[in-house]
C-alpha cells in the first residue's frame, strides 16, 4: 500500500475527527474486568483497535463491532494466556494484563518489544503489580504474574509512564483496599478511562493529576460509554490546514485537551478560532519558527513532534526541536531531508533550518506519527511524492485519505508497492 500525493494545494473545508486511539484501548482491554457486557461508543476504525478486538477475542471475549460502537462481552470464562503473534503487532496488547490479574488472579503476556521509536520497557507496570502483591517471572518471551488477591498500595513511577498508570489503575480497582499512583499520568486519556471505570462502579479519584487514588470494588458492572475525541489526528489536520496555507474547520476536538499544541501553532503565526469542540485554523504565510519541547502531558505531546516537524521545514528560521519522551524519535527527519529539508539531529534535538519550498519524493514511513509527518510535508511540496508503509498510518489515523481529499488535497491509495529495493 501507498498514498500518492501531489502537493501544492492550500486545504480548505471541514474535517470531523473521530474518537481517540488512545482511550480506546485502554478502555476495550478494561471492559474484561467485569463478566457483563459493556458498549463503547466514538470508537475509530482503526488497525490498532481491530488487533485490540482480537486480543480480547483470543482470551475469549466475545467483540462485535457496529459502526463506531463496540460491543464487548467478556463472559464468565476467560483465557489467561494472549498469543505472542497478536501482542507483538500491538504493545497497547500489554494493557489486558491488570484485568486479567483481577479478573483471574493469573495473567501470561508476550513481553512488548521495543518499536521504532524506542525500547519502550515495561518495568514501571511490573513494579506497580509486585507493589499489589503480584509474582512476577519472564519466561520464554512472556510476563507470568499471579496474585491469589491484589492489595491496594503507594506506588510512584520514576517517569509518569501513560500505560503503567492505565495497567495500575485497572488492577487497583479490583484490588483489596486503597492504591495511590503517585507521579501518574495526566493525559486526557487517563481521565476517560477512569471516567470509564468509574462508571463500571469502580471508584476512581484524581485522575488528570500527578496522584490517583484507587479505592478496590469487590463487583464492576457492565456498562456503556463514550470516548473522547482524538486530540493527535485533530492537531494533525489543523497541521495540514497550516502546512498548505489553507483554512481548516476541525470538528469533534476539547481545545483544552490540545492548549499546547495550539499555542505552538500560534507562536508560528497561525490565525486560530475556538470552539466548543472545535478548532478553525487558517494561515497565510510560512510559519515563524518556534521552539518545542516534547512533555508529558500538559507539555507538547510527543505524538505531534514529526506532524510539527514538517510544518517547521518550511519555516522562516531555525527551530529547535526536543525530544524528551522516546529516546528515538527522530526517524522522519530523513525522510524530510530527501524531501529537501534542512534538519540537523544532535542527541535528543533537532535543529530544523526552515526553507522556502519542499520537493516530492518517494518516502518510507516508519512508524503512525512519522507517516503522518510525510504525508503534511508531501501536501506542502511541490510535485508529486509517494509514500511507502501506509500500515503504519492506517494504524491510528481512519479515513486518512479520504478526510483529507475533503479538504481538497490531490491523493490516492495505490495498493500496489511500486518503489521495489534494489536487491542487496
Ligand atoms: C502511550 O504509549 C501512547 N500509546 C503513545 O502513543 C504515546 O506516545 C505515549 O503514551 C506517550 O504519550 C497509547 O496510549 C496506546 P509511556 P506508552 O509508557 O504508554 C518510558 C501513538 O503514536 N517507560 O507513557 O507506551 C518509555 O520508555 C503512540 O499513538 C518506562 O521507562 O508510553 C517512554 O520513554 C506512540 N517504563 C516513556 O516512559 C515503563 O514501564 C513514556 O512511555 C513504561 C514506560
Amino acid at each position: 500500500m501507498s498514498l500518492l500525493i501531489r502537493g501544492g494545494k492550500p486545504l480548505r473545508g471541514t474535517v470531523r475527527c473521530d474518537g481517540a486511539k488512545n482511550a480506546a484501548l485502554p478502555i476495550m482491554a478494561g471492559a474484561i474486568l467485569s463478566e457483563d457486557i459493556s458498549i463503547i461508543d466514538n470508537v475509530p476504525h482503526l488497525r490498532d483497535v481491530e488487533t485490540m478486538s482480537n486480543v480480547l477475542r483470543s482470551i475469549g471475549a466475545s467483540v462485535r463491532v457496529r459502526g463506531n460502537s463496540v460491543l464487548i462481552n467478556p463472559g464468565k470464562r476467560l483465557r489467561n494466556e494472549a498469543p505472542y503473534d497478536l501482542v507483538r503487532m500491538m504493545r497497547a496488547s500489554f494493557l489486558i494484563m491488570g484485568p486479567l490479574l483481577v479478573r483471574l488472579g493469573v495473567a501470561s503476556v508476550p513481553l512488548p518489544g521495543g518499536c521504532a521509536i524506542g525500547q519502550r520497557p515495561v518495568d514501571l507496570h511490573l513494579k506497580g503489580f509486585q507493589a499489589m502483591g503480584a509474582e512476577i517471572s519472564v519466561e520464554g518471551g512472556f510476563v507470568k504474574a499471579r496474585a491469589d488477591k491484589l492489595k491496594g498500595a503507594e506506588i510512584y513511577l520514576d517517569v509518569p509512564s501513560v500505560g503503567a498508570t492505565e495497567n495500575i489503575m485497572m488492577a487497583a480497582v479490583g484490588a483489596e483496599g486503597v492504591t495511590v499512583i503517585e507521579n501518574a499520568a495526566q493525559e486526557p486519556e487517563i481521565v476517560d478511562l477512569a471516567n470509564f471505570l468509574n462508571s463500571m462502579g469502580a471508584e476512581v479519584t484524581g485522575a488528570g493529576t500527578s496522584r490517583v487514588k484507587v479505592e478496590g470494588v469487590k463487583k464492576l458492572t457492565g456498562t456503556r460509554y463514550s470516548i473522547i475525541p482524538d486530540r493527535i489526528e485533530a492537531s494533525t489536520y489543523l497541521i495540514a490546514g497550516a502546512i498548505t496555507r489553507g483554512k481548516v474547520m476541525v470538528e469533534n476536538v476539547i481545545p483544552t485537551h490540545i492548549r499546547s499544541v495550539l499555542a505552538k501553532l500560534k507562536e508560528c503565526g497561525a490565525y486560530l478560532l475556538e470552539g466548543p469542540r472545535s478548532v478553525e485554523i487558517e494561515m497565510p504565510s510560512r510559519p515563524a519558527p518556534v521552539n518545542i519541547k516534547t512533555l508529558p502531558y500538559p507539555g507538547f505531546p510527543t505524538d505531534v513532534q514529526a506532524p510539527f516537524m514538517s510544518l517547521l521545514a518550511l519555516g522562516q528560521g531555525t527551530s529547535l526541536i526536543s525530544e524528551t519522551v522516546f529516546e528515538n524519535r527522530f526517524n522522519h527527519a530523513e525522510e524530510l531531508i530527501r524531501m529537501g529539508a534542512k534538519v540537523k539531529i544532535e542527541d535528543s534535538n533537532a535543529i530544523v533550518e526552515g526553507v522556502p519550498k519542499l520537493s516530492g519524493a518517494s518516502l518510507q514511513a516508519t512508524d503512525l506519527r512519522a507517516g503522518a509527518c510525510l504525508a503534511l510535508a508531501a501536501l506542502a511540496a511541490e510535485g508529486q511524492s509517494e509514500i511507502f508503509g501506509t500500515e503504519h498510518i492506517y494504524r491510528g489515523y481512519s479515513d486518512f485519505a479520504t478526510k483529507l481529499r475533503l479538504l481538497g488535497a490531490d491523493i490516492e491509495e495505490s495498493g500496489i508497492p511500486k518503489r521495489s529495493y534494489a536487491k542487496s
